[in-house]
């Protein structure tokens, strides 16, 4: 992981958002609802600027933060993205609306695990994003990578669970042990694909990008 100093150098780096996107920065602060970090969200947007995506899946919308900065970056892709806690997805909603994001974002409520039909009928995706439940990882990556083009891009983030999969020493709530673990063999399985090729990036709370191999190569 890089370290707070390195983070807070880059911090200063990254250009000022909007105050739109900044309110939904200091609502999910107040109310402790966990969005990507600015570092990783802007190295997350330059890849995609690369990748240009046309159809994107995310699985965790919470309040539609990384979706609609993800809208914003990407003028002519549209985003699924799904959310299975009302609270939540209302306030996407109403960000959404709010920063004229509506046209390109569409928001499943439900969980992801039950809502597979609902999302086939955007397919194919030509990139998947998983922020959701640290624990079902591998479910919704082997659900929902039907859905992917053919060399799309699988992008799971909280992979390094805030390095914790990389220490020796016991964690102590049986919670936080267990998810650990879990992440722990979701980041082998993900490496052990062969099918998929992927690098995990240090950079905020660890992203992995998982790379489809097409038939071809
Ligand atoms: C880390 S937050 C997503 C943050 C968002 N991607 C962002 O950066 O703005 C994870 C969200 O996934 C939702 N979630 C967790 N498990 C889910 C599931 N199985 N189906 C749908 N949503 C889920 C949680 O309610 C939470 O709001």
């Amino acid at each position: 992981m890089i370290s707070k100093e390195v983070a807070h150098y880059l911090e200063q780096f990254i250009p000022e958002r909007d105050e739109q996107i900044k309110e939904i920065e200091r609502y999910a602060k107040q109310h402790h609802i966990p969005i990507m970090e600015v570092v990783g969200i802007e190295m997350m947007l330059q890849l995609l600027k690369i990748a240009k995506p046309k159809r994107i899946l995310e699985i965790g919308a919470a309040i539609g933060y990384s979706a609609i900065r993800m809208a914003k970056a990407l003028p002519d892709a549209n985003i699924v993205t799904i959310e299975r806690d009302q609270g939540r997805y209302e306030r996407a909603l109403f960000y959404i609306n709010k920063t004229g994001t509506s046209e390109q974002i569409r928001v499943i409520f439900g969980d992801a695990l039950n809502v597979y039909n609902d999302v086939a009928k955007y397919a194919p995706f030509d990139v998947i994003f998983i922020d959701a439940a640290k624990g079902q990882y591998q479910r919704f990556f082997q659900m929902y990578e039907p859905l992917l083009q053919e060399n799309g891009l699988i992008i799971t983030d909280n992979v390094l669970f805030k390095g914790l999969v990389a220490t020796e020493e016991p964690v102590e709530n049986k919670r936080i042990r267990q998810l650990v673990s879990k992440i722990r063999r979701y980041n082998e399985w993900l490496i052990g694909r062969s099918d998929y090729e992927t690098v995990i990036l240090p950079i905020g709370d660890g992203i992995a990008i998982s790379r489809k191999r097409g038939e071809k190569q």
